[in-house]
């Protein structure tokens, strides 16, 4: 039976260009969902953008433009990058959507009438950068800390929703359902910050102050407070005719920055406050740094993932923040480490592999993979053959260690390259009594690349769309089943192509 798999990202503000944060986490989200594809699981994928509130507005204004000719292009941008780092998402919300807006309206008035909801004068500091109310507990030292920016202090009526009516019901949740945060130690986090008193949430923003939102049905003076509207995306946009259809989420993929309290106290008590169950996993990524700080738009070190893209290939990048981020921790992202695999994992270890060992069909064999004699086989042919690999990868896969996982791809990858090291095709072509020999070693390295691409496809899809290429096999939605990825003999016999490089070599001027 497939199992249902619903994945959900965080959506991302579009007051500028996606950075290498926001790319991060939607890689992953790829390569997650690649995978439960892979076991044939049926899969349903959500990303999108986060276009309403005051930092949106504020950029469309700097920009010189409405804000919702703002939201258009800066959305475009997000989706193109998406499109060219080969993202599987079935759909991609925009929170400006006819659809999203009136299902947010709904909402508010399904808890307005259950009494959720009630108006009270209010006087606090805001940020406009948290896009949301601060209070002195926040300040460190005495004074703001850097992710607020400019905090300002505010006296308005506004619509609040009940939520520390529920702070009982959601730490006993939390204790209740041990999976429900990973990494765990995020779920302490949780636990601890339940410890002091949450509050109610303020809902509304006055129109007077702020224009770019959703108007509350019940006072269209106001608009929704962008993360009440914002969070309600995961179920807007599920599938039509909602919530009953995929929701729950099986995963919402999240930065640690918006646990607490966007998604871990906010989110549960709306779906708890709406009677809609409460997705099965809060699965919190770490931080992409550059030197050591949080790379954001606002301190302006932000990392562009663009020109790694048009330099390197999409898979370059989706293998690199794979690789060196453990999920849950943060990561520094540094030219050197970058050019460092790119050089060493893909272009020698994989490339090479692929270049040398389809080459040699072709020159010894007229680019037929030849058939493999059986009764000659040798321990060395058949280690390559072992499930070993498979059985490790998915474990890994199945803990979320993605870049284990990769390290036990490479470390077969390794396995073959040193067989080909040691088997040494180009001197078994001297001499024609070796030929079986010569047939048993093409046939198997043939046999080799091609597991390596059905095993590597979640995080290097265009690649291995690639070498099926080469390897003059179709691409179909079933090609890189994981199943696909135990030892076979489907290519003796049949022609391949002449390689091309996977990763060429970069000039020097393009690497700088
Ligand atoms: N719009 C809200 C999310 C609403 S979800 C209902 C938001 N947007 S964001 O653009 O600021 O961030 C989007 C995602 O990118 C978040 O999960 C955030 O953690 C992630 N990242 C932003 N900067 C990051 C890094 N430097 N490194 C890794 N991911 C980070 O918050």
């Amino acid at each position: 039976m497939p199992q249902r798999y619903f994945l959900t990202t965080a959506i991302d503000y579009v007051n500028g260009r996606p950075h290498l944060g926001h790319a991060y986490e939607k890689i992953l989200a790829d390569v997650m969902v690649r995978h439960r594809r892979s076991l044939g699981d049926d899969v349903f994928f959500l990303t999108g953008v986060d276009e309403h509130g005051q930092k949106v507005q504020q950029s469309a204004q700097k920009a010189g433009l409405t804000s919702q000719a703002f939201c258009d292009q800066v959305s475009d941008q997000f989706r193109a990058l998406w499109q060219r780092l080969g993202l599987s998402n079935d759909r991609f919300v925009r929170t400006t959507d006819p659809t999203h807006k009136t299902y947010v309206r709904d909402c508010l008035q399904k808890l307005h009438d259950k009494g959720e909801i009630y108006f009270k004068e209010h006087e606090g500091f805001y940020s406009a950068r948290a896009e949301q109310f601060v209070t002195e507990k926040d300040q460190v030292d005495g004074k703001w800390p850097e992710i607020y920016g400019e905090v300002v202090q505010t006296k308005e009526p506004n619509y609040f929703f009940k939520l520390a009516a529920y702070q009982d019901w959601l730490r006993q949740y939390i204790l209740d359902h041990p999976d429900f945060i990973f990494p765990a130690f995020r779920r302490n986090e949780v636990l601890a910050a339940l410890e002091n008193p949450i509050g109610d949430l303020c809902i509304s923003r006055p129109k007077s102050r702020l224009e770019w939102g959703i108007p509350l049905p019940f006072a269209e003076d106001f608009v929704t407070y962008v993360w009440f509207d914002a969070l309600i995306n995961y179920v807007s946009f599920a599938d039509p005719g909602l919530p009953t259809d995929r929701w729950p989420a099986d995963v919402h993929l999240i930065g640690k920055d918006i646990l607490i309290p966007a998604h871990a106290v906010y989110w549960p008590i709306m779906l708890k406050a709406l009677g809609l169950e409460l997705p099965r996993q809060l699965v919190v990524h770490g931080w992409w740094m550059n030197r050591g700080a949080k790379m954001s738009k606002s301190v302006g070190n932000v990392i562009d993932p663009e020109p790694y893209v048009e330099t390197f290939g999409p898979d370059a990048l989706r293998y690199f923040v794979m690789r060196e981020m453990s999920l849950g921790q943060d990561a520094d992202f540094t030219d050197d480490k970058f050019l460092q695999r790119y050089q060493s994992d893909l272009a020698n270890d994989w490339g090479n592999l692929v270049q040398r060992s389809l080459s040699m069909i072709v020159r010894y064999r007229d680019g037929i993979v030849p058939t493999r004699p059986a009764d000659i086989l040798t321990p060395l042919d058949r280690d390559l053959e072992s499930e070993a690999t498979i059985v490790l990868f998915r474990e890994a896969m199945e803990a979320k260690q993605i870049h284990i996982a990769l390290q036990h791809l490479w470390a077969y990858l390794q396995q073959a390259n040193q067989y080909v090291e040691q088997s040494a095709p180009w001197k078994l072509a001297k001499d024609p009594v070796l030929a079986p020999r010569l047939d048993v070693v093409l046939a198997t390295l043939a046999e080799v690349v091609r597991r390596v691409a059905v095993l590597t496809a979640s995080v290097l899809p265009h690649t291995s769309e690639k070498v099926y290429a080469m390897l003059n096999l179709p691409v179909t939605p079933e090609s890189f089943r994981l199943s696909e990825a135990a030892y076979g003999s489907r290519l003796e016999g049949k022609p391949i192509q002449a390689p091309t490089p996977l990763f060429p070599r970069i000039e020097e001027e393009k690497k700088a």
